[in-house]
């Protein structure tokens, strides 16, 4: 079978990784570079001398490809879309698949009409740790009725392996790292949530223009509780990562974001570690990711991470900034196209909860 000829849009800091994924992937080959970025074009093309290089997405429609892989920042990726489905190219798009809800739904709208499949880069599904705590509440420890979430990193946004635009986006911890977050809780839990409460915030050291912090309470369609905090500005250089969840018959703690996996049966002395198989990070979860967009357009197994699949996450996002805003409760699911007259008017969950300025 040809390999799939992918045409890779943006060549900033996340394209590395994916430049390498594909490159050790026989199933796949780099036929398109795009980046309005003369030096970007110039560092990815040292790497893939045989492939197209173009400032132009007009390259998206005139090379004969097989599929298209957004790595550009959120913001601004409409004509992106655009030409990737003009083309009919089946996308993979980095998360967040868009910086408003509103927009990511037009893209997930415009795809499906096509019949175009889009898939999100959401990797940390595919990570050892995530699918053996899945396994830990199948087979060992049962339901998951309620779970502490901590990510607590002092993330230096001015690093130069780092990308630039989230140290002035509208809240940048949301859009960019809770998301990933969001999705790992309604992947894990199985569940959709019902009502979210939260408040956004900037430490005073802040290096972000906006809010660097999130609390958040989220409750689930079946009743489990999440209650989390997320930083990029801690106040400690070392970060700190735990996902505690309480389940039908013990705990389970994973102690770091990519692996760490323990778990404790009710009446336990001591937590157990959960062998977890070698792992590169950054590596071995886009690996996976890739694997499973390639399966999917193979016909072998069905699409992962779909868009639509991705909406249920930024309405989280969005519900996040409206109850911080409001100081009220928010239903994501009111967040659904067609639910709400208007961005800004989902009806609080608690109408008599007192109101709150966002701090800043
Ligand atoms: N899944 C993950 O773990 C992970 C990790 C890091 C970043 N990301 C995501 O990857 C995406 C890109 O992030 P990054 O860190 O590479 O950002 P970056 O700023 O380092 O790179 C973005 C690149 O896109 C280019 N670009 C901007 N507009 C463009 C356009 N219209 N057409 C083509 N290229 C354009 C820029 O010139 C830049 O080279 C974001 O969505 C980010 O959230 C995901």
């Amino acid at each position: 079978m040809s390999a799939l000829r992918i045409i890779l849009v943006g060549l900033g800091a996340r394209a590395q990784f994916w430049m390498r994924v594909i490159r050790e992937n026989p199933d796949c080959t780099i036929v398109g570079l795009i980046d309005p970025s003369e030096a970007a074009r110039a560092r990815a093309l040292e790497q893939l001398p045989e492939a197209k290089a173009s400032a132009s997405l007009s390259l998206i429609g005139d090379l004969e490809a097989d599929a298209v892989l957004l790595a550009t920042p959120p913001g601004g990726r409409e004509a992106q879309m655009e030409a990737a489905v003009a083309a009919r190219l089946p996308i993979l798009a980095e998360k967040p698949l868009a910086d408003s809800v509103e927009l990511a739904e037009r893209y997930v709208e415009m795809a499906e009409a096509a019949g175009v499949p889009l898939m999100v880069g959401l990797n940390f599904r595919y990570l050892p740790v995530t699918q053996e705590a899945l396994r830990l509440i199948d087979e060992t420890l049962g339901p998951v009725e309620f779970s502490r979430f901590t990510y607590e990193r002092w993330r230096d946004g001015r690093l130069a392996r780092l990308n630039k635009y989230p140290l002035t986006m509208d809240q940048p911890m949301l859009w960019e790292q809770s998301i990933h977050h969001f999705d790992l809780m309604r992947y894990v839990l199985r569940s959709e949530p019902v009502e979210i409460f939260a408040k956004t915030f900037n430490p005073s050291w802040s290096m972000y223009r906006d809010d660097a912090n999130v609390s958040a309470l989220i409750t689930f369609a079946n009743g489990a509780i999440v209650n989390y905090q997320g930083t990029w500005q801690s106040n400690w250089k070392m970060p700190d990562f735990q996902w505690r969840s309480e389940c039908a018959r013990g705990v389970i703690v994973q102690n770091d974001q990519f692996g760490a996996l323990n778990y404790a049966l009710h009446d336990d002395d001591a937590l157990t570690a959960v062998p977890l198989p070698p792992y590169e990070q950054w590596i071995d979860d886009a690996v996976a990711l890739l694997a499973s967009f390639v399966a999917a357009l193979r016909g072998s197994a069905p699409l992962q991470c779909t868009g639509r699949d991705h909406l249920n996450s930024l309405r989280m996002v969005q519900a996040c900034i409206l109850s911080a805003e409001t100081g009220q409760a928010i239903r994501p699911t009111d967040l659904a196209a067609g639910a709400m007259h208007k961005t800004g008017q989902a009806s609080p969950s608690h109408p008599d909860a007192p109101s709150q300025r966002k701090s800043q």
